[in-house]
């Protein structure tokens, strides 16, 4: 076993979000105070997401699909856009749809595609939304 430790930092572009009041969509995406608790703390602890991909002959570097729920959660509201400039195996992606909020991702290894592909499957997104551009 090994015990990682990895940063998030957080950036906001100008000043704090205002939402209608009333608004569906944010309170459709609200959190519970015990999450707020939680997530808005210094440490997560959060279990590791297993590496290995002989088939790919690399390991993907993925992490725990829990770190972009509380994110997602945390900084966006149901029909939002996530952007993910490194999707790797498409977790972050994968966990918007999830969420009900959309994505757009960005991948230079072309082997990852099928991966995340699946992936997006799995969560529900139709094939025809995903779009693959080569280099
Ligand atoms: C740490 S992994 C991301 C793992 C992802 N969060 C997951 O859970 O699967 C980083 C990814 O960024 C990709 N990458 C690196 N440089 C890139 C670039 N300039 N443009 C797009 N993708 C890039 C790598 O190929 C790698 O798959």
């Amino acid at each position: 076993m090994t015990l990682d430790v990895e940063f998030i930092l957080v950036f906001r572009k100008g000043g704090p979000r205002r939402f209608p009041r009333g608004d569906g969509r944010r309170l459709a995406s609200s959190y519970t105070r015990s999450e707020r608790d939680e997530w808005f703390s210094q440490i997560w602890e959060v279990r590791g997401e297993r590496q290995a991909r002989p088939d790919l002959g690399r390991g993907t570097a993925a992490f725990p699909a829990e770190i972009p729920r509380r994110l997602i959660r945390m900084f966006s509201v149901l029909g939002h856009t996530v952007p993910d400039p490194f999707l790797g195996t498409g977790t972050t992606s994968a966990v918007a749809a999830e969420l009900g909020r959309n994505s757009v991702g960005y991948e230079i290894d072309d082997r990852l595609r099928w991966v995340i592909g699946e992936r997006l499957a799995a969560a529900g997104v139709p094939a025809a939304r995903v779009r693959f551009v080569s280099r």
